[in-house]
């Protein structure tokens, strides 16, 4: 898969811009606030109906403009596709999504026309933050790759809100029955078992790659990064029986409490490094290379899966590793459409990308400018010393 064209209008710093990517690694390297990870957030939008950073539209829509547009032009299986998302700055759910000059109705119709995974600074959070944000990590890898998995989470989510919603009621004393609980406990059950069973599935494979990717982006055979499915359901043979039971054996507790204390909503990656708990226990370091090496993990995972290989969105990864940890990342990153963006100057000796392009902004306008086209790949390991 990848990207044949960019254009954006009034999106965030970005008066008008079209961009016509290489194949390969895209380098965009500039001062802070020149517009680089806007960019990033422009594909991430057009993969996804949504920012990577931001959960609400309203900031991105140029400053002091009407509406905002991200389109972009995807060849993925021999077929080219154009997605646009349109935005309009004050007005919650006022966005409009195109594919081919046809307004799509739902998000799910826009799952998979392209594919990204895009890691930020911010993905640290995998790693050291709480368990929504690797759910929301695996919601978002399985949702690019599996339409009925998404359908299952919205399912599974309003079922959740309706259920929520009569418990604390029936907390408050305020209405509700426990026959209404059942009936939103038995809607849920089916979604649940779809929502457990990929991710089972996923995660197996999952654990087996970002294990290799950690070893291959670190150097060290002796680091051994495992990851694993944590549950709040039992472990049956029938996911949707499990629930029901499981449901039924909290209501009481779930009523007195106003939540649902159990289900996929619950549920974890457990991450360890050398069996130790990583959030715990590991290295600034460690953190940064074993976050790394989920995404690119992902990458893989989806490319099994789906057949065709994601594009890859790298905001300011390169300040965070050694020079051969980047070597090592460079290689990693040389079978994918890749945009990867830096403030220091010095990344651009890594001679890793065929397309570099300066990214500057003046009179708050960013404009990006390709500056060696054509430069050759060229990967050279140096002989520093690792640390991890
Ligand atoms: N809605 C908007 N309208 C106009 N400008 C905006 C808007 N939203 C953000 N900006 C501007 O975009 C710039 C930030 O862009 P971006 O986050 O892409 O920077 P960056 O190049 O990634 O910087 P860094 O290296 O610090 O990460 C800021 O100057 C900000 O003022
Ligand atoms: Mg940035």
């Amino acid at each position: 898969m990848r990207i044949e064209e960019i254009t954006l209008r009034n999106f965030r710093n970005y008066r008008e811009m079209t961009l016509l990517p290489h194949e390969g690694v895209n380098l965009f390297f500039g001062a802070n606030g020149s517009g680089k990870t806007n960019l990033l957030e422009a594909v991430h939008y057009c993969a996804l109906g949504k920012s990577h950073r931001v959960t609400s539209d309203q900031s991105v829509v140029r400053i002091g403009e009407s509406f905002g547009v991200c389109d972009v032009t995807v060849l993925a299986g021999g077929v080219r596709r154009k997605i646009s998302v349109r935005l309009v700055p004050n007005e919650i759910n006022k966005k409009t999504i195109m594919i081919d000059s046809r307004k799509i109705q739902r998000f799910s119709d826009m799952m998979g026309c392209l594919q990204c995974v895009i890691f930020s600074p911010e993905d640290l959070g995998l790693i050291r933050e709480g368990p929504s944000v690797r759910r929301r990590y695996l919601d978002m890898m399985i949702s690019q790759i599996n339409r009925g998995y998404f359908i299952a989470l919205q399912q599974y989510r309003s079922g959740l809100e309706q259920r929520n919603a009569l418990l604390r009621d029936m907390r408050s004393g305020s209405g509700g029955s426990r026959k209404v609980l059942e009936v939103f406990e038995q809607a849920m059950a089916a979604p649940a078992a779809v929502i457990v069973a990929e991710r089972k599935k996923v995660i197996d494979l999952l654990s087996e790659l970002s294990s290799e990717t950690y070893r291959n982006i670190s150097g060290l055979e002796n680091e051994d990064f495992r990851i694993g499915y944590h549950s709040s359901l039992r472990e049956e043979a029938s996911v949707e029986e499990a629930f029901c039971r499981q449901m039924a054996e909290n209501r009481e507790d779930d009523i007195r409490l106003g939540v649902t204390s159990a289900g996929p909503h619950r549920d974890d990656l457990n991450l360890s490094l050398n069996k130790k708990n990583m959030k715990v226990f590991a290295s600034q370091g460690q953190i940064r290379t074993a976050a790394l090496s989920l995404k690119l993990a992902q990458m893989k995972v989806l490319k099994k899966i789906g057949g065709d290989a994601p594009v890859l969105l790298l905001d300011d990864v390169m300040s965070e590793l050694d020079k051969n940890r980047r070597m090592r990342l460079v290689s990693e990153i040389s079978d994918y459409q890749t945009f990867i963006t830096c403030t220091d100057e010095t990344d651009l000796e890594l001679d890793m990308a065929p397309r570099v392009y300066h990214v500057t902004s003046g009179n708050g306008e960013a404009r990006v400018e390709e500056t060696s086209p054509g430069r050759p790949m060229v990967l050279k390991e140096t002989a520093e010393p690792d640390f991890t």
